[in-house]
């Protein structure tokens, strides 16, 4: 962590930026403002959605995504941010014709129901299906020039208590497919997403369910030998009182008096004594939040233990809005994270 050149990214070589996290901490907006940092300089990136919630038409502020890869932003300096909203049904269709040449098979085959096999029976070929469309488009290159199309693609994954079976494709689909295609094609993906081209990163909040989330995935990630990214460490708000203030206060010693003197120095209160209650309400706040500047600075040291990079970003006070997006797209070129 820390500053450095636009080009020199902590994530040289990788090219799948998996986000996970617990939910609701800023999965799709952290993805969101990662792609765009990605895409920054003249880069090309696909963000890729899979939860079929519309999360990311909603985040750029347009109309529901089909299913087909379209342009849907431009960053800073010149990239160009591509979005993709896998629908899995359509995913199956895509498979049953690439690898069966039957898509009119296909057709047929989800009125009889087999997509809703594919989809609620066997939801591990699902996500075998959602994360090989993910790697194919990691691997696609322009059949003239030979060059990869994508220079990254980062996945707005499913959360922390889902994101190993999600990416554990072999696994998933061991009682269904022991050989032939699907066998063949989930050995394919799992080469992709155990490269190191791929990075699986964490969103938390500097709270403690998220934040013990993110430990235990990432200790799981390392039990399948999946391999771990970043921690991106959501919506920091600034400490706002210098430390040895925030430090008295903590400790109960916080100078209410001086306080006090302070306000009627500053025009808010008539004579010093009129400033007392006020003073008093102030100082009960300012030990509140020191106590929570105190739990946040350790859940980051629970958080620098595991030994990954991490990045903040800043609280948007209006927001995640579309500039809030560069913001924190600003933000992460600025730590390194791309
Ligand atoms: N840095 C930030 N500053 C202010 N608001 C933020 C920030 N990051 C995210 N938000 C807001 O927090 C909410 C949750 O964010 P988001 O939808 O990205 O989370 P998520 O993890 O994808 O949620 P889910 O688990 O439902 O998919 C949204 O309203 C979003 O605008
Ligand atoms: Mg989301």
């Amino acid at each position: 962590m820390g500053t450095r050149d636009a080009q020199d990214t902590d994530w040289e070589g990788v090219r799948l930026h998996v986000v996970s996290g617990k939910g609701g901490t800023g999965k799709t907006t952290v993805a969101a403002a990662l792609a765009l940092a990605l895409a920054a300089g003249g880069r090309k990136v696909l963000l890729v959605e899979v939860e079929g919630r519309q999360g990311i038409a909603q985040i750029f502020d347009l109309p529901p995504l089909p299913y087909e890869e379209r342009k849907i932003a431009v960053a800073p300096d010149g990239g160009d941010v591509y979005a993709l909203a896998i629908d899995p049904e359509a995913a199956m269709l895509d498979y049953l014709e690439m690898f069966y040449g039957m898509k009119r098979m296909g057709k047929a085959l989800t009125r009889i129901g087999v997509v809703d096999f594919a989809t609620t029976i066997a939801p591990g070929l699902r996500d075998v299906l959602v994360t090989g469309k993910t790697s194919e488009a990691v691997r696609r290159r322009d059949p003239r020039t030979g060059t990869r199309v994508y220079d990254a693609v980062v996945m707005d994954a499913p959360p922390t208590g889902r994101i190993v079976r999600f990416l554990n494709v072999t696994q998933e689909i061991a009682g269904l497919a022991r050989v032939g295609p699907i066998r063949h094609h989930a050995d394919l993906v799992r080469g992709v997403l155990t490269s190191p081209e791929t990075a699986v990163h964490f969103v938390t909040l500097l709270e403690e369910m998220p934040v013990q989330e993110t430990l235990d995935g990432i200790a799981e990630l390392r039990e399948t030998k999946l391999p771990v990214g970043g921690i991106f460490i959501n919506m920091v708000r600034p400490a706002g009182l210098p430390d040895a203030a925030l430090e008295a206060a903590f400790q109960g010693r916080f100078d209410t008096a001086e306080l006090a003197a302070g306000l009627k120095a500053a025009g808010l209160a008539e004579r010093t004594g009129d400033a007392g209650p006020l003073a008093e309400a102030l100082t009960k706040e300012i030990a509140e939040h020191a106590r929570r500047v105190e739990l946040e600075n350790q859940e980051r040291e629970t958080l620098a233990s595991v030994g990954t990079p991490r990045y903040d970003l800043p609280l948007l006070p209006d927001g995640a809005d579309l500039a809030g997006l560069y913001e924190l797209a600003e933000a992460l070129r600025a730590q390194g994270a791309a």
